[in-house]
């Protein structure tokens, strides 16, 4: 028999069925709620308790610090997959063949020119822009040149969209960093992976050719998986939200990078960074800073500590300290900071409030250490973080129109003025 939950509203009782994932979460099925009660809606700001959707794509458990990938641990990810593999692994749902990953590349490959007239676009924006601006509107820009990819019905015409963005997002992040510093714009080479060419189309220089480094590859396509998805995280419910109104992928997207672009999201990876720093310009005193973080009249927080999910540790956070360790030490770079970072670390987790709070190092507080190691500027920590972030949201994009869900659109309480009657201006 299956189970259900028993609701009682002022003496009247009513039954909800209750639904189990696959790996035993229970959920109070209550789409019936309002019919059934003539009007009765839950309310759960910042939705701590709401489940927005069924997904098969991501698992994670907060409690046991358990992250997954379509069933693959992350660990296991991070370490044996390049980010391409799992790009595909996350949007088609197995990993792919040679073949397969071969065709999915080539694909790509074929889509990645941008419209010359992009960068019209690019010109126009002042050079102070913020990386994440520019990426956002570009990416929303792309639809105008590719107008066939917004009335997407088959699974075709999303794949079409899809190898597209997949092509063009990494030009338009080096075009976001190239701008700011002044460097002329490139494009990809087709002779190499999907990370090099990223990391050719950020670095290369007009006057010498760019010279590939092993071990930046191997970090960055780390990061990118770590960052592939995190289920109905922010932005990914902004995309899946915006998407739900059946626009276009690419303005989609774009609002995901807006959401992604605030400092309690992916734009704490940059924050965590310039308050490292600050830290040491302050002359290192980390305890200054941690009675900061703990003073509820001080708005200071600790950057890159806590998550609203992972209540133990964070399993990226713990896969990108051992990897600063060994970026740092395989590039020969010595960093103050993360010296000031790991003893904040170890303040933190032997601190009552930080303790009693559960808060944890997450993914954002080592990660912009490995970034600025590799060469990466500040402004374009979290650029990095939707690059990596890309394949998630397509493919929670894509689990949402093809599951046809409806429009999304959450109801309120409203707490504002009953019905008054219209004043006219001269008796106001
Ligand atoms: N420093 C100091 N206190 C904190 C912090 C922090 N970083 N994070 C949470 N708290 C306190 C908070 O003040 C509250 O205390 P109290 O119960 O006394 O009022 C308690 O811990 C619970 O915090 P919350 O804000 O209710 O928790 P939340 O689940 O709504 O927020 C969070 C989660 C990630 C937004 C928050 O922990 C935070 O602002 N962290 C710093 C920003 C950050 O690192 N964000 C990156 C998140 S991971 C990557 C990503 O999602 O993009």
């Amino acid at each position: 028999m299956s189970e259900k939950a028993t609701l009682e509203i002022n003496g009247e009782k009513y039954e909800f069925p209750i639904v189990k994932g696959t790996e035993n979460e229970v959920a109070i099925d209550i789409k019936t709620l309002r019919s059934a009660t003539g009007g009765v809606i839950t309310i759960d700001p910042g939705y701590k308790n709401t489940g927005s959707c069924e997904s098969a794509i991501t698992f994670l458990d907060g409690e046991k610090g358990i992250l997954r990938y379509r069933g693959y641990s992350i660990e296991e990810l991070a370490d044996k997959a390049d980010f391409l593999e799992v790009a595909y692994l996350l949007i088609f749902g197995e990993l792919p063949s040679q073949e397969e990953l071969d065709k999915f590349h080539s694909d790509i490959k074929e889509n990645s020119v941008v419209d010359d007239d992009v960068k019209k676009i690019l010109d126009a924006f002042p050079k102070s822009a913020h990386p994440m601006g520019v990426l956002s509107s570009l990416t929303a820009a792309l639809t105008a040149f590719n107008p066939s990819s917004v009335d997407v019905e088959s699974e075709e015409d999303m794949y079409n969209s899809i190898v597209r963005i997949m092509g063009k997002f990494p030009v338009l992040v080096s075009w976001a960093m190239r701008k700011k510093h002044g460097l002329p714009l490139e494009y990809g080479d087709d002779n190499l992976g999907y990370v090099e060419n990223v990391l050719r189309m950020m670095f290369k220089n007009p006057n010498r050719e760019y010279e590939q480094n092993p071990i930046l590859i191997d970090a960055l396509d780390k990061l990118l998986i770590l960052h592939a998805d995190h289920e109905q995280n922010c932005s990914t419910s902004t995309v899946r939200i915006t998407g739900s109104s059946h626009a276009g992928l690419f303005v989609s997207l774009a609002s995901g990078i807006s959401a992604l672009w605030g400092p309690l999201h992916g734009g704490a990876n940059q924050a965590v960074l310039e308050m490292l720093e600050a830290i040491k310009e302050d002359g290192g005193d980390t305890k200054k800073y941690m009675a900061k973080a703990k003073d509820k009249e001080d708005p200071f927080r600790l950057m890159g500590f806590g998550h609203r999910v992972y209540k133990n540790f964070d399993p990226r956070a713990r896969i990108i300290k051992k990897a600063a360790d060994e970026v740092l030490g395989d590039l020969g770079v010595e960093d103050p900071i993360l010296d000031i970072a790991k003893g904040l670390e170890k303040e933190a987790l032997e601190d009552q409030y930080f303790v009693d709070r559960k808060l944890y190092p997450n993914v954002d507080f080592y990660s912009g250490i490995i970034y600025r190691a590799m060469g990466i500027p500040v402004e374009m920590f979290t650029v990095m973080f939707a690059l990596g972030r890309l394949p998630g949201w397509i493919a929670q994009w894509r689990e949402m129109r093809l599951r046809k869900e409806p429009i999304g659109r959450p109801r309120q309480l409203y707490i504002g003025e009953n019905y008054r009657p219209f004043s006219p201006i001269e008796k106001r």
